[in-house]
């Protein structure tokens, strides 16, 4: 596809620490078919909507998960949640590209939650495959992100501390 970013067409992942900078040596075709593998195991008795998600880790380990259901909708685990399960329980690392696909194998986008979810362990470089624009960093898919920063500016030091006069800090988004 000419979208992607990997001309080079090579299988490696990137060497450890080599992060997104390293476009060239990712694998997309690897990681769609590793979201499809998992795909087929999500567990949807109500949506009926199976959903695998596939990413590469900056040490290469390539992490997945597929959607979890609940009798209790809104407790439904997505298939981000099991991924960075995996990412986490496997390690830990960064997340360098990422995919998800539904039932037939087709690119999805990441659900508003997950863009967060994602967000934190990848960063604005994440490389994220979308369907609306092929492949584009993670500052692209969530503009103006929350992220730990917010929280460094806007925590009272103090409880006692007036929360209006303790709010000097920057933040990326000003
Ligand atoms: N779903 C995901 O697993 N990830 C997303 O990013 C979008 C939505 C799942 C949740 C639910 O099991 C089904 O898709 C229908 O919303």
């Amino acid at each position: 596809m000419t979208s992607e970013h990997d001309a080079a067409g090579g299988g490696s992942a990137p060497t450890p620490g080599s992060g997104a900078g390293e476009r060239s040596a990712i694998d997309w075709e690897a990681l769609r078919t590793r979201a499809r593998e998992v795909m087929t195991r999500a567990y949807v008795p109500y949506s009926r909507y199976p959903v695998g998600a596939a990413a590469l880790v900056d040490d290469g380990r390539i992490v997945a998960g597929c959607n979890v259901e609940n009798a209790g909708y809104g407790v439904t685990l997505c298939a981000e949640c099991g991924l960075v399960s995996d990412l986490v329980s496997g390690g830990g690392g960064r997340l360098v590209a990422f995919t998800c696909v539904d039932s037939r194998g087709q690119t999805i986008a990441p659900c508003g939650r997950c863009r967060q979810l994602l967000w934190e362990h990848g960063g604005p470089e994440l490389l994220v495959e979308t369907a609306w624009a092929g492949i584009i960093p993670m500052s692209e898919v969530l503009p103006g992100a929350f992220g730990p920063w917010d929280l460094e500016a806007g925590t009272l030091a103090d409880p006692s501390t007036p929360a209006a006069t303790d709010n000097e800090k920057e933040t990326p988004h000003g």
